[in-house]
C-alpha cells in the first residue's frame, strides 16, 4: 500500500479534486458531477472555509478530500450558527483505505484551532456509506430531514 499524506486544499487541486467527485459519481455514489470551478467555490476559497484537506498518494494523486466550512447565519443546509458543517469523498478505488479516518483527524484539529465545538454531517438517508463512516468517526445522528440524516460530533472543550 503507498503512503497517504495530508495538507491544505490549494486553488490548483481544483481539477484533481472534481475528478475525485466525477469518479465518485461514474461509480454511481453521487447524483450529479461538477466543474473544477464548481470545486473552488463551493471547497477550497469558500468564504467560510474552515479547513480543506486532500489526502495524497506518493505519486501526487489526490484520493479524496474533507472540507469543513462554519456555519454562516444564511447557510443553505440550516446547521446552527457556529457550528462545522462537513464533507467527505474518496476515490472509490482508494476506499476502506483508512483515508476517511486520516481526514478526519486533521479536520478535527482544525476545528478545534478554530473554536467549533459541534460539527454537523448531513448524509443521504440511503448512504449507508456515509452513515457507516461518520458514525464509526463518533458522529451522532440529531435530525431527520426528507431524505436526508444530520449526524453531530460534539467537540470536548
Ligand atoms: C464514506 C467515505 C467518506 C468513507 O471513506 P473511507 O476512506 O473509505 O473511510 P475509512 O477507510 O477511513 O473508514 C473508516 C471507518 O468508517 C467505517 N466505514 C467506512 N466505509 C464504510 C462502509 N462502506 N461500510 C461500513 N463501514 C464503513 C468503518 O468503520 C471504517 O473503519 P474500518 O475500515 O476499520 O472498519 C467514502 O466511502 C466516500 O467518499 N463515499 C462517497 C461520498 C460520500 O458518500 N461521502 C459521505 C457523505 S458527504
Amino acid at each position: 500500500m503507498s503512503e497517504i499524506f495530508y495538507r491544505r486544499a490549494q486553488k490548483g487541486d481544483a481539477e484533481s479534486i472534481a475528478s475525485v467527485l466525477q469518479d465518485i459519481f461514474d461509480a454511481g455514489k453521487r447524483k450529479a458531477p461538477v466543474t473544477a470551478e464548481f470545486v473552488l467555490g463551493h471547497y477550497i476559497a469558500h468564504p467560510d472555509s474552515v479547513r480543506c484537506t486532500v489526502a495524497v498518494e506518493h505519486i501526487g494523486q489526490i484520493l479524496g478530500f474533507q472540507s469543513l466550512r462554519y456555519a454562516a447565519e444564511d447557510n443553505p443546509y440550516d446547521v446552527a450558527v457556529g457550528w462545522g458543517i462537513i464533507g467527505t469523498h474518496i476515490r472509490p478505488t482508494a476506499a476502506r483505505r483508512g483515508i476517511g479516518r486520516g481526514l478526519f483527524a486533521q479536520t478535527l484539529n482544525a476545528a478545534r484551532d478554530f473554536g467549533l465545538t459541534s460539527i454537523d454531517a448531513t448524509i443521504g438517508a440511503d448512504n449507508e456509506d456515509g452513515l457507516a463512516y461518520y458514525d464509526a468517526m463518533g458522529f451522532r445522528t440529531y435530525r431527520r430531514l426528507d431524505a436526508g440524516v444530520s449526524k453531530a460530533y460534539t467537540l470536548l472543550v
